[in-house]
């Protein structure tokens, strides 16, 4: 059977934080954070469920349809607006749905754990599934802590999964979770995320190539059959040294963690508005969609675009 991606949607908070103006409170600068991240300014704002629900609509304007079209709604998101009720219920009241949502945590691999996730509700019998990967991390952010304050941020995106017997947009998808580095990247109730950063990013690499790969190889492809890799925007230097590792040329991947930082479930589906808008997916090319994170988790598919 199939799965067609239908539609696409993001939202972004309108309110820009460049690097000079976190360089005003923090001791930090505009340089470091560019040379050792790539990010030059960042989203803030709104909330996971403000920014999943604008998403969400606007991926099902995108794909022509109407929320009663919807059997499933599936919320990525690591930042939820309450612990209880699951943000996805919000959403789907804002979005005038009666289908059944909800979250799902993976953290920064969160959208393409959705998007397999959605696979499967629909080899079940749904016919169309809402997916959205939403995030408001800088609620938990400590903003007089620069580890972190320099990299997270706000936004959110959006897709809609169509059942298809007749064709697949989904070749395959290679997802693991190794909760022994559990305490690399964490955030306890009532806190703020802290992380080992220099050791997530040593095995972000790992991981990213080692599911890039199996990936690969279970669609049958090799890494010079890939137009684009669509990689969670963490880091550019980790983007840099997986592409590399890969053998594909640092072109054919989207970064956009210039204009948004790490916006963890989100980054994936705003990295691929930004290559669709410049007109960089291509019906009937191949395309990688790769993530990591907390958990560890990480998550890669391959895609054909129809
Ligand atoms: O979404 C998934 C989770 N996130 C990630 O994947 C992020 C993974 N990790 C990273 O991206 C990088 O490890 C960081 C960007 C977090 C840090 O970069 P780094 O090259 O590993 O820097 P570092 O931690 O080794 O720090 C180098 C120096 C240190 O100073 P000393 O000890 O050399 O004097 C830090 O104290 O840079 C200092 N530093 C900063 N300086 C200015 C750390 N953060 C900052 C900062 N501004 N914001």
């Amino acid at each position: 059977m199939g799965v067609r991606f239908k539609g696409w949607g993001i939202a972004v908070p309108d309110r820009i934080v460049t690097n000079d103006e976190l360089s005003l409170t923090l001791d930090t600068s505009d340089a470091w954070i560019i040379e050792r991240t790539g990010i030059k300014e960042r989203r803030i704002g709104g909330s996971a469920r403000t920014l999943g629900a604008l998403a969400g609509q606007r991926a099902l304007d995108d794909a022509g349809l109407k929320p009663q079209d919807i059997d499933f709604l599936v919320l990525a998101t690591t930042s939820p607006d309450r612990m209880l009720p699951a943000t996805s219920c919000l959403i789907a009241d804002d979005l005038k749905m009666n289908c059944p949502a909800m979250d799902l945590n993976a953290a920064c691999s969160g959208f393409m754990y959705a998007v397999r996730t959605a696979q499967g509700l629909l080899e079940t019998g749904n016919k169309r599934i809402l997916v959205i990967g939403a995030e408001h991390l800088s609620r938990w952010v400590d903003w007089t802590d620069r580890n972190m304050a320099v990299l997270l941020a706000d936004g959110a995106g959006a897709t809609v999964l169509e059942y298809d017997p007749d064709g697949n947009d989904l070749l395959s998808s290679s997802l693991g979770a190794d909760g022994s580095a559990a305490d690399l990247l964490t955030c306890e109730h009532g806190g703020f995320i802290q992380m080992d950063g220099k050791e997530v990013f040593r095995r972000a690499v790992r991981v990213v190539v080692d599911s890039a790969e199996k990936a690969m190889f279970d669609a049958d492809i090799k890494s010079e059959d890939l137009s684009l890799v669509i990689p969670h925007q963490a880091n550019i230097r980790i983007i840099q040294a997986a592409m590399k590792r890969l053998g594909i040329e640092m072109e054919r991947a989207v970064v956009v963690l210039d204009r948004y930082g790490n916006t963890s479930s989100a980054s994936i589906p705003l990295a691929f508005d930004d290559a669709r808008k410049n007109g960089r997916i291509k019906v009937g090319e191949y395309a990688l969609m790769t993530g990591f994170g907390a958990g560890m988790t990480w998550a890669s598919s391959v895609v054909r675009w129809s």
